[in-house]
């Protein structure tokens, strides 16, 4: 049975990675210090032999006993909210953490997949972003932090790859969204959703007209797990390129959970990005992957999965803070 880590095992992502890997019949070991996870992600896996969980934090040195044949290293606060409140840990995880795990993924020669972000593209100046454009990103601002620690991490990558001859695989993932997702970590699906259950008007940062491209989060696991088992070594883009205004998406969200709140408008954030979607021909070509799932079908399935909060928990997650991430 071959081995895999995977970190940041107790997010969104990461909870969904390791319910591929196991489905695949691997032995997975998940690894999370809960700093923005929920243990609750992977309590249904604690019963299964192939499944082991340690809480530990990646920037720490980190041992596992015996073989290991792959690393999926996803652990990284991945929402404004989070890496703005805990801003040190983000740089953190991306730099020191990404460094002992290509120390691990030297020693047992194992293959790893790190996880990048379209957030290295800044505030892109070409639309949509393709692999060869190197990004718009104010290393000071206030996204500086993860954009930053996000570049570092790809670019320790390529090292480890050019001088110890690592095997490593970098994707760059665009807004993915679907179950496990907290509904208060700020990003624009949780929190109309949020706002819509709670019968509360849906805020809009800036004028709406800015754009997002929302991946459906089981696309993005089968390109992942398709460009791990590939032999491209350069970062490939993983999202869904069916962009939509801000303002239009919280209108087809008043939409679907049936409601008849209103959209009000804020001031704009600082560096949010003006557009976003993602050229996924690469993907296309070296993984013959493209997204599959409307985002009418992927948000039904996210909307059924907040539905199951109670009162109590949609009420502790009454901010809608300063983002349309
Ligand atoms: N969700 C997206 O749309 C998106 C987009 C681009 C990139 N990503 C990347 O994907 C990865 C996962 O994102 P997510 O949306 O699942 O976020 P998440 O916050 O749900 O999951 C991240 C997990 O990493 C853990 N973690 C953070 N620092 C750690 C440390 N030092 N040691 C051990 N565990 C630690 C957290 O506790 C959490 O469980 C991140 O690297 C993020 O940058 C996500």
């Amino acid at each position: 049975m071959k081995k895999v880590l995977i970190t940041g095992a107790a997010g969104f992502l990461g909870s969904h990675l390791c319910d591929r890997f196991i489905k695949e019949g691997f032995h997975v070991i998940g690894m999370d210090n809960l700093i923005t996870g929920d243990i609750k992600n992977v309590e249904h896996l604690f019963k299964l032999k192939q499944f082991e969980f340690y809480n530990h934090d990646v920037t720490k040195f980190v041992h596992i006993p015996g073989e290991l044949d792959y690393i999926l290293h996803f652990a990284s606060p991945a929402s404004p909210i989070d890496y703005l409140k805990i801003p040190i840990q983000t740089l953190k995880v991306g730099s020191l953490g990404t460094h002992n795990l290509l120390g691990l993924a030297k020693e047992k020669k194992a293959r790893i997949l790190i996880a990048s972000t379209s957030e290295v593209y800044g505030d892109p100046l070409v639309h949509p972003q393709n692999e060869e454009y190197y990004g718009n990103v104010n290393t000071i601002g206030p996204r500086g932090v993860y954009d930053e620690a996000k570049r570092f991490q790809e670019s320790i990558t390529m090292a480890y790859h050019t001088y110890h001859g690592i095997e490593t695989r970098i994707v760059r993932i665009f807004n993915t969204y679907g179950p496990r997702m907290r509904l208060n970590d700020g990003r624009v699906v949780p929190a109309f959703i949020g706002q819509a259950l709670r019968g509360e008007d849906l805020t809009i940062f800036g004028d709406g007209l800015q754009t997002r491209s929302f991946c459906y989060v089981d696309d993005l696991i089968e390109g992942i797990y398709r460009l791990l088992f590939s032999d491209y070594v350069y970062p490939v883009n993983i999202g869904n390129p069916d962009e939509i205004t801000i303002k239009d998406f919280a209108e087809e969200i008043i939409k679907l959970t049936g409601t008849d709140q209103k959209v009000i408008y804020k001031d704009l954030p600082v560096n949010d990005p003006l557009q976003r979607q993602p050229d996924i021909s690469k993907a296309k070509e070296v993984l013959d992957w493209e997204p599959n799932v409307f985002r009418s079908e992927g948000m039904k399935l996210t909307l059924e999965y907040f539905k199951g909060f109670s009162e109590k928990e949609l009420s502790k997650s009454d901010h809608r803070d300063f983002l349309n991430n």
